[in-house]
């Protein structure tokens, strides 16, 4: 895996803040924004889906791997979360759920670089071993 640089880290950290603008949240008027860096390089975004019936709703980072998985691509090197009350810059880092965690278990490797952003200057760095060890797979990758 080659290294990202940190301007291509700070560009992705911008995008998620961005997608945060698309998300559909009549319900809990929280917007969560992600951006997914593919190994080949291209960025698939993602934003949070509510619905009425509550159990549809979709979290930003699976909307932004199943766009990627949908279209082919299967293999990311990182991605960027930004989550926070609607209407104002997130003021907290927002991890991922534990179901998003199991989804970029089934395509990324342990060393995937995730980005907890504030401000496109202002992000934590993870990988998924360190949010999420000991997890479950039926595939090695
Ligand atoms: N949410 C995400 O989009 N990603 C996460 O990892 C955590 C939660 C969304 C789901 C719901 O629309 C809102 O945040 C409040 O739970």
């Amino acid at each position: 895996m080659k290294d990202i640089s940190g301007n291509a880290l700070r560009q992705l950290a911008a995008e998620a803040l961005r997608m945060r603008g698309f998300s559909y949240t009549p319900y809990s008027h929280f917007n969560v924004g992600a951006a997914l860096l593919a190994e080949d390089g291209r960025v698939f975004t993602g934003c949070n889906i509510e619905n009425s019936s509550f159990s549809p709703t979709v979290c930003a980072e699976r909307t932004a791997i199943f766009k990627a998985v949908s279209e082919g691509c299967t293999r990311f090197a990182a991605i960027a979360i930004a989550g926070g009350p609607a209407g104002a810059e997130p003021a907290d880092y927002c991890p991922p759920c534990g179901v998003c965690r199991q989804v970029m278990t089934e395509f990324c490797g342990r060393d995937f670089k995730i980005l907890l952003v504030r401000t496109p200057d202002d992000y934590k760095e993870y990988t998924l071993e360190e949010l999420f060890p000991f997890s479950f797979e039926l595939l090695r990758r």
